[in-house]
């Protein structure tokens, strides 16, 4: 290990400790990609599952890979696919009316200190049918471990699947065998590991690959992978609140946006877009009894090397594609229904703001809930020809553009550490989820370990603990100090789908999850739905952790499996607006109590302000983050960025109190205009460029403006309120100029830019006169 370490440095011939060395960086972006591929292979095992594609499954094993479900043991991609088809039988999303959606969610990957190996821990789902009236669902946690070939592309060594739940839709799921459970299965990582999905201590191995080649692209192919997965992420959240303005902007201000929906129709521009909306899920917003949850799972994003020259304005395009599991109805109505489908995104950027170009949803199967899926669903068969994403184009020995960078090595570092931010809190994230699962004393003193020391947490409810100290003594006090050998039930909590802010320098985040909670115990389960609102830093030995965790529960619950979502009874308009406090609350009091947070944050919350709402009412969604392309805050004002207690009532638990950058919000858009003069006597020209970031942030940056003969640049303050006016020079020659705006953004702000032309009189391309 060491000598590797020693061996590096003397080939990169540097011998500051703390300079960054092209290998170092090199081998950190080939990490960064690893993790991602590991990710992509597990989601893409699950995306086949849907086309009953067994045998491509199980080519994503290593040749001595093995498949443990449960006490049985496969060895070999042969006898997988063997065993998978068999265990699937008329179950296998091919024949008419079938159904086989799995889907593997919340992955905490970890890889070895070589970088050859890793383990990954997910939670996992699957429906089936077989279109003749037989149904099956099962769930579990997956405990997997990968390694990676000569060629460097990432397979599944060892596949283990421990099955926690399993039935038939009619009566729902129960735990296996009606049993107990014990602690299942083991976690792959101690605490500390979960926030350190690189491990630290070895910079490199020699000979890693052509050193330096293309990183500059692959390091920007990584940033924008978390751009479009946030994204689409984000478009699911407007979804479930059909907020179909916000889902509109998405599309950016070019009116050639494309919504298809498999077997309901092809809409197309803004007016197209919010009609296909409607008819698939229903008119704009929720009303009483709405569900509209459209569950975004597995999804695998990959950016194109090559723009289409068809897409005005296109600097770069991705494409995303995953599963959704949709969960609606009107309990008024007495309607309810499950959706599968599978999802296909393009994307565009532009001015360095990704946006959608058009989304694909495929129903393969719609079913009442009333009757389940048994029969094949009420929709005909989909008509979309599933395309999956090759992701294992990324990465050192394979194909990817090589180009040039102007940047220096230090700027690089920078831009890829928020790549690795962005998995350093989805690990953490999921991390908190699992540790709950099993949340007794001694996951009490594991769950408060992947807090940063002044951290601050909500338990539900109640209110918020602050201090790492203090989050283990609410839990213990609520959970006791020792360990629970079994229990007859568990409520899991999924933290899938998130969207993630990291901040400029890599080194904070703020995350919006959904708490999906499928619970189970000995006679059947039920699922709900809550939302996380958190923020994670990197601490002084380097490794991820909770800063702050806001929990909002529940937005929609079940009763009972029978009855399902659309068989809640409204609450009593008379019964008391809240109920009596947990006696967490008065036996060890929350530094901040939920019914004590003045303004409207916790107004309708259980254990928060006024009456709370419970479902089948609606409950307002809050948002931590602004619109992603067009930079808008949420409507209806539900708009709480950062860490959620510190926003208005404990702002000394703030992060950027303790020496880390608040993450920004949302993109920073940048406007250049002409510019009428200031009123002086001549008749220069003008341009004004605005830098608009969310509300009461500051812009200071530098804002420049350049062009082959213009190069002009500001240092923005806040007196300057994000706004400068340029003088062009006088003496630009003739024709078409081609000028940049540009922000260089700040420990607060995204970078933004702009693209103006002018064509002046005199040159070739003159069009004044016109
Ligand atoms: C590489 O990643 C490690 C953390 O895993 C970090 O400490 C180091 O600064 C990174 N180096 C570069 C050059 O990005
Ligand atoms: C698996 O094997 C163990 C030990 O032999 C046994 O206790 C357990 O019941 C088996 N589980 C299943 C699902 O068959
Ligand atoms: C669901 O099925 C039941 C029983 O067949 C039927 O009465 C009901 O109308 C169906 N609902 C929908 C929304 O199709
Ligand atoms: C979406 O746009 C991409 C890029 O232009 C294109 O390749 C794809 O065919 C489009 N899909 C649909 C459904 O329009
Ligand atoms: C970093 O590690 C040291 C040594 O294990 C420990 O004392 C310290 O508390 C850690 N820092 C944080 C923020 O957890
Ligand atoms: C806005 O929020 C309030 C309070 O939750 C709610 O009553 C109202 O229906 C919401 N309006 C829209 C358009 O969603
Ligand atoms: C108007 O703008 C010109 C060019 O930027 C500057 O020299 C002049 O001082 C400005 N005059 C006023 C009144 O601001
Ligand atoms: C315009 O004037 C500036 C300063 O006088 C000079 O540096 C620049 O080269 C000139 N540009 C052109 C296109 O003549």
């Amino acid at each position: 290990m060491r000598l590797s370490r020693l061996l590096l440095w003397t080939a990169a011939g540097a011998g500051v400790c703390d300079a960054v060395t092209v290998e170092e960086l090199a081998h950190n972006v080939s990490r960064i990609e690893s993790l991602r591929e590991i990710k992509d292979v597990t989601s893409t095992f699950a995306q086949l599952a849907q086309f009953g594609r067994y045998a491509d499954m199980a080519a994503l094993f290593a040749p001595e890979g093995t498949l443990l479900w449960g006490n049985t043991s496969i060895q070999g991609p042969e006898a997988i696919k063997t065993w998978l088809e068999a265990d699937a039988g008329d179950m296998n999303g091919r024949l008419p009316g079938s159904l086989d959606t799995m889907v593997l969610a919340t992955p905490l990957v970890n890889l070895a200190v070589d970088g050859k190996t890793a383990e990954g821990r997910w939670n996992g789902w699957r429906f089936q049918g077989d279109g003749k009236g037989a149904t099956r669902m099962r769930g579990g946690i997956w405990e997997n471990e990968y390694s990676v070939t000569q060629e460097g592309r990432w397979e599944i060594g060892v596949m283990r699947y421990h099955e926690l739940y399993e039935g038939g839709y009619e009566g729902g799921w129960r735990n296996v065998g009606g049993r107990d459970f014990g602690l299942v299965p083991e976690f792959h990582y101690s605490a500390e590991e979960a926030g350190v999905p690189i491990p630290r201590g070895v910079a490199g191995v020699v000979g890693e690959g052509p050193e330096g080649v293309g990183l500059g692209r692959r390091i920007e192919d990584l940033n924008d992978e978390d751009e479009v997965r946030n994204l689409q992420h984000a478009w699911g959240y407007y979804v479930d609140r059909r907020l179909w303005g916000e889902v509109g902007e998405l599309f950016g201000s070019h009116s050639w946006g494309v919504l298809r929906v498999d077997n309901v129709g092809v809409f197309e521009g803004p007016g197209g877009i919010k009609e296909g909306l409607e008819r698939w899920m229903g008119g704009e917003g929720l009303k009483q009894g709405v569900l509209n949850e459209h569950l975004i799972f597995d999804t695998v994003v990959k950016i194109r090397q090559e723009v289409d020259e068809n897409v005005p304005d296109a600097e770069r395009m991705a494409d995303a594609r995953g599963i959704e599991i949709g969960l609606v109805g009107d309990q008024e109505k007495g309607t309810a229904s499950w959706r599968f489908s599978f999802f296909q995104s393009s994307f565009v950027r532009r001015n360095g703001i990704w946006q959608f170009l058009n989304v694909t949803i495929a129903p393969l199967v719609v079913a009442n809930y009333s009757d389940g899926w048994g029969h094949g669903g009420v929709m005909p068969a989909s008509t979309v020809d599933p395309v999956l994403l090759d992701y294992t184009t990324r990465g050192t020995n394979k194909p990817i553009a090589q180009t040039a960078t102007a940047d220096s090595l230090e700027e690089l570092s920078r831009r890829l550490s928020r790549s690795y931010g962005y998995e350093g809190t989805e690990s953490i994230s999921n991390a908190y989820g699992f540790y709950i699962d099993f949340i007794d004393g001694a996951a009490c003193s594991l769950m408060a370990a992947i807090h940063h020391p002044y951290a601050n947490k909500e338990s539900p409810f109640a209110g918020f603990y602050h201090t790492r100290q203090r989050v283990l003594e609410a839990c213990t006090q609520a959970y006791g100090t020792s360990a629970r050998p079994t229990r007859s039930a568990i409520s899991f909590h999924w933290r899938p789908q998130p969207v993630i802010h990291v901040s400029q320098d890599g080194r904070s985040a703020s995350l919006r999850a959904r708490l999906l909670q499928p619970a189970t115990d000995k006679t059947a389960g039920t699922i709900r739905g809550g939302m996380y609102h958190d923020q994670m830093v990197l601490d002084e030995n380097g490794s991820w952790k909770l800063w702050s965790l806001t929990i909002d529960e529940f937005y929609w619950t079940m009763n009972s499996w029978k009855e399902g979502w659309g068989g809640v009874e409204v609450r009593d308009k008379d019964a008391p607006d809240q109920p009596p406090p947990r006696d967490l609350v008065r036996q060890y009091p929350p530094d901040l109590w939920l019914n004590e947070m003045e303004g409207e944050r916790e107004v309708g919350f259980m254990g928060g302000r006024e009456r709370y709402v419970s479902w089948p009412e609606i409950q307002r969604m809050w948002f931590g983050y602004r619109n992603p392309v067009s930079g808008g805050v949420p409507e209806n004002g539900s708009y709480c960025p950062g860490c959620v207690p510190c926003y208005q009532h404990k702002p000394e638990w703030g992060m950027t109190k303790h020496g880390w950058q608040e993450p920004p919000t949302g993109p920073t858009l940048v406007r250049a205009m002409f510019a009428p003069g200031n009123g002086s006597s001549d008749d220069g020209m003008f341009i004004s460029v605005s830098v608009t970031p969310g509300p009461g942030e500051v812009v200071e940056g530098v804002v420049r403006l350049v062009g082959e003969q213009v190069e002009l640049e500001y240092v923005l303050t806040e007196k300057d309120e994000g706004r400068v006016t340029f003088e062009l020079p006088r003496n630009l020659s003739g024709g078409f100029h081609l000028l940049e705006a540009t922000f260089s953004g700040s420990n607060r702000l995204k970078p933004g830019r702009d693209l103006i032309d002018l064509t002046l009189p005199g040159g070739p391309g003159s069009r004044l006169g016109d």
